[in-house]
């Protein structure tokens, strides 16, 4: 895990930046964001991705974060975005990604995102259900477009994580399941239906992974399945998504045995294995090997397919540290005292959702010895807002900066206002400089949305009208009424 360095003042440096100082420019809670960390990863996914496998894609999936300077990050560096939802769709064009390297998911997207995606002219979608695939044929059809696509399918493994992370499980909600041929009837039906192209597979099976075999059996299942398209449908798949999933090390010590290299190296040859294994020579859609192992073998060409990953986790997490204020405490007999900070479980539900694990300091005392465990505390109106338990910390004061580690994925993406509280701003970091790219909520932000009687909002808004959306106008379901 990423633990920054410290100044001599004492005072922890995140990005080149005195995180004390920053907490006071910019005020807490406050998301920091290193950018060199963030770009690195990109550039080592892709670096090393290809050095395993020539035609690897690399989609950021910006579940994990995003925003529009980040967005613009991952166009620079060349990858691709993974949306899952017109809101998130219209942050990336917005930002100027182009549609083309959007992949759009989602296990129940509306007839209005879909349309949304048809007209932006997203590069895949990446079809989640039978439904789904027979409304996308018709809002192609009707708007004379194709779409391109990815068919989701569930392998029914069940990594070593979080059962709430898990995705790729036999009664996961997400994709066609492969047992029962469910799979292989949505490849023919993708073929069939007019408005789609179909380009590939896609399966991923869950987050916060870092055991290596269940990404080489998806890998494996991924390969066996195009093979038996193939083989009933004469369909080749020219690309194979393999999703994302590799963990990110969230306390010190915690670091798995494997690390990103070996990740992409086993994921890669898993497939490779299989998809020789079940080799299709005769069409040639890229890359030429040499098949090895057989005597006297002469030189057969596989058609290799792209392979597509979409890490988010792994990208963001070790980059962002949260910034609180500590603005009391409080012994408890028996127990570990509280230390209460100014943000809590609604910038940070993870560890009441999963029961996740981070580490934290005192941003301006890092070089003070520990007084004891504390448990750090959020203000929202849950006992359950707890942070961290069994924290080694200087006995901490009000007006402290705490800064909990590891918080750059699905934090400021699953940030909700409960308890009315604003969401935090976010910043980024890199050889010294901040700059604000998402700012703090305000309580004018909060009240955005509410209708209160008397206030002038007329009938007419009351509708069910899609959410306004760039460039492109509302379109209706032709399936549905
Ligand atoms: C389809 C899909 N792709 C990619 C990801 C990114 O996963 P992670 O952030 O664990 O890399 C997710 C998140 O679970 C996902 O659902």
């Amino acid at each position: 895990m990423e633990i920054g360095e410290t100044n001599r003042g004492g005072h922890l440096v995140w990005g080149g930046c005195d995180c004390v100082e920053l907490a006071a420019r910019y005020g807490t809670p406050l998301y920091v964001m290193d950018q060199d960390v963030m770009v690195a990863r990109m550039r080592r996914y892709l670096e090393s991705g290809r050095a395993a496998y020539a035609g690897l894609n690399v989609a950021y999936a910006g579940k994990a974060f995003v925003c529009g300077s980040l967005v613009q990050l991952v166009n620079r560096e060349g990858l691709g975005l993974d949306v899952v939802s017109g809101g998130e769709l219209q942050l990336a064009l917005s930002a100027g990604m182009p549609a083309e390297r959007i992949l759009f998911h989602g296990n129940n997207k509306s007839p209005d995102e879909l349309s949304f995606g048809l007209e932006a002219g997203v590069g895949r979608f990446v079809v989640d259900n039978a439904v789904e695939m027979e409304r996308l044929s018709r809002l192609a059809a009707v708007s004379r477009s194709t779409a391109r696509v990815q068919v989701r399918v569930t392998p029914g493994i069940s990594p070593h994580t979080h059962r709430a992370v898990q995705t790729g499980q036999v009664d996961s909600k997400f994709g066609f399941p492969i047992t029962g041929g469910v799979a292989l009837a949505a490849v023919q039906r993708a073929l069939a239906l007019p408005g789609l192209k179909l380009m590939g597979l896609h399966s991923h099976i869950g987050s916060q992974i870092s055991d290596l075999a269940p990404f080489r059996a998806a890998a494996r299942a991924a390969a066996r399945l195009a093979w038996e398209a193939w083989q009933k449908t004469g369909f080749l798949a020219p690309e194979i998504n393999l999703g994302g999933g590799w963990a990110a090390d969230y306390v010190p010590g915690a670091a798995g045995v494997a690390s990103l290299e070996m990740y992409l190296a086993a994921l890669v040859s898993a497939f490779k294995l299989a998809w020789r294994r079940h080799g299709t020579p005769g069409v040639s859609l890229g890359l030429s090997d040499r098949c090895g192992g057989q005597p006297g073998a002469a030189t057969r060409r596989y058609a290799w397919p792209s392979l597509f990953i979409e890490p988010g986790r792994s990208i963001v997490a070790e980059a962002g540290i949260t910034l609180y204020t500590v603005g009391a405490t409080k012994a408890v007999s028996g127990h570990d005292p509280y230390v209460l900070v100014d943000g809590g479980m609604a910038d940070n539900p993870r560890p009441l959702l999963y029961g996740s694990k981070y580490h934290a300091v005192l941003a301006n005392r890092i070089l003070e010895q520990p007084a004891g465990m504390f448990s750090l505390a959020g203000k929202a109106c849950e006992s359950g807002d707890v942070l961290v338990r069994g924290l080694a910390l200087p006995a901490p004061r009000p007006g402290d900066v705490i800064a909990v580690f590891t918080t750059g994925a699905y934090n400021h993406a699953m940030s909700s206002n409960y308890n009315r509280l604003p969401r935090p701003a976010v910043v980024f970091v890199t050889g010294g400089q901040a700059r604000l790219t998402v700012r703090r909520e305000t309580y004018d932000d909060l009240l955005r949305c509410d209708v209160v009687a008397g206030s002038g909002f007329s009938a007419e808004n009351e509708t069910a009208a899609p959410t306004p959306r760039l460039h492109v106008a509302a379109a209706r379901d032709p399936g549905s009424g």
